[in-house]
């Protein structure tokens, strides 16, 4: 793993308003980025979206302009006080380190920087704290682990959890535009009864589900779900919590959905956990069974919150719940975390 070198904590300057990278903006996180950027009214003074020479030269539109899209170099940070990151992480390990000796300070949505011990990984409802240390560069955590701890933050909090197995249910938009072209192709040809092409995926994803996300390492898990699990110890600061996840990509477009079995030292009620869960920063409670309200992924798609429901005791332990949670994971789960920790370091 890379590793930065040790140098003293990076204070962003306080100005009224800012420029900031957008490198990857032509992408499924990065045109997100702009349109938070733009809904949350970020002080910016200037925006640079910033891509390779595929989109190079074309536009993308930031408060009613057109912005020219601008090749990423080395000097493509020049006068940048913040870069958010999202092209992946190859890209994030070339460039961020240029981007910071430039000046800016880095928000990197890729998985290249997370498990750095010099880099803080922040959700601001979880650990605002933690930037309080960073160097230049802030890692944004993956998208399925943000959802899981804006909820296990709580009642970790209160009962202490011990165990947790998550099995997610992640659309298609997480590996990106392409991944979205491809499900809406595969669709098509598979209702005009012809064959199914596959390139982004391994397999046939419309009318499907893909129990692999990511590179399998050698235990036989997944890459994204060593995230999970290494991402969520950290940003809890608990590295004794057990964890085990299973992470699936589902035939949906935007917005992902886990099913969490949650184990704790103190018992939960099911009415103290929504009690206490109704309150929790950046939660909302959708629990209404009597009614057939949960959360859903097709509720979710353009929303901020992380919803849960299906709040159930494990009746088969002393001290258990089970939890239905979900967002939209290009927004909570990626861009509007990144510019939630834009907008905590300049507060
Ligand atoms: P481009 O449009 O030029 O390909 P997604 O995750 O939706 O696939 O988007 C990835 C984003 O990252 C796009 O904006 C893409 O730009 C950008 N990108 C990918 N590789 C590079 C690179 N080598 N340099 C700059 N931007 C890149």
């Amino acid at each position: 793993m890379k590793t930065r070198k040790t140098t003293a904590p990076q204070k962003m300057k306080k100005k009224s308003a800012y420029t900031v990278a957008v490198v990857g903006a032509t992408g499924a996180v990065g045109t997100e980025m702009l349109s938070i950027l733009e809904e949350r009214t970020f002080p910016v003074e200037e925006v640079r979206p910033l891509a390779s020479s595929r989109s190079a030269g074309g536009e993308v539109s930031f408060r009613g302009d057109d912005v020219t899209v601008k090749l990423l170099t080395r000097d493509s940070f020049r006068g940048v006080d913040i870069a958010l990151f999202s092209a992946g992480a190859g890209v994030s390990k070339e460039y961020a380190p240029v981007a910071v000796e430039a000046g800016a300070v880095v928000i990197d949505n890729s998985s290249a920087w997370r498990m750095d011990p010099q880099v803080p990984l922040v959700v601001p409802e979880v650990n605002p704290y933690d930037l309080e240390k960073h160097q230049g560069i802030v890692a944004n955590p993956n998208c399925s682990t943000i959802q899981m701890v804006v909820v296990l933050k709580p009642i970790h909090d209160h009962a202490g959890i011990t165990r947790v197995v998550v099995s997610t249910y992640q659309s298609v938009s997480g590996t990106g535009k392409e991944a979205m072209d491809e499900l809406a192709e595969q669709c098509r040809q598979l209702l005009g009864f012809g064959d199914v092409t596959s390139k982004v995926y391994p397999h046939q994803i419309a009318f499907n589900c893909l129990p692999h996300i990511d590179d399998f390492v050698s235990s036989g898990y997944t890459r994204e779900e060593m995230k999970m699990v290494n991402e969520t110890r950290k940003i809890l600061g608990d590295p004794s919590i057990g964890i085990s996840a299973t992470t699936v990509r589902v035939p949906v477009f935007v917005g992902h959905a886990e099913s969490i079995n949650v184990e704790t030292k103190n018992k939960l009620s099911v009415a103290e956990t929504r009690a206490m869960l109704s309150t929790a920063p950046g939660v909302q409670l959708y629990d209404d069974p009597s009614r057939e309200l949960y959360p859903l992924q097709v509720h979710a798609v353009g929303t901020d919150a992380v919803f849960v429901g299906r709040i159930r005791e494990d009746e088969s332990i002393p001290k258990g719940l089970n939890l239905w949670v979900v967002a939209d994971n290009l927004r909570k789960g990626a861009a509007l975390n990144a510019v939630q920790i834009a907008e905590e370091l300049v507060k």
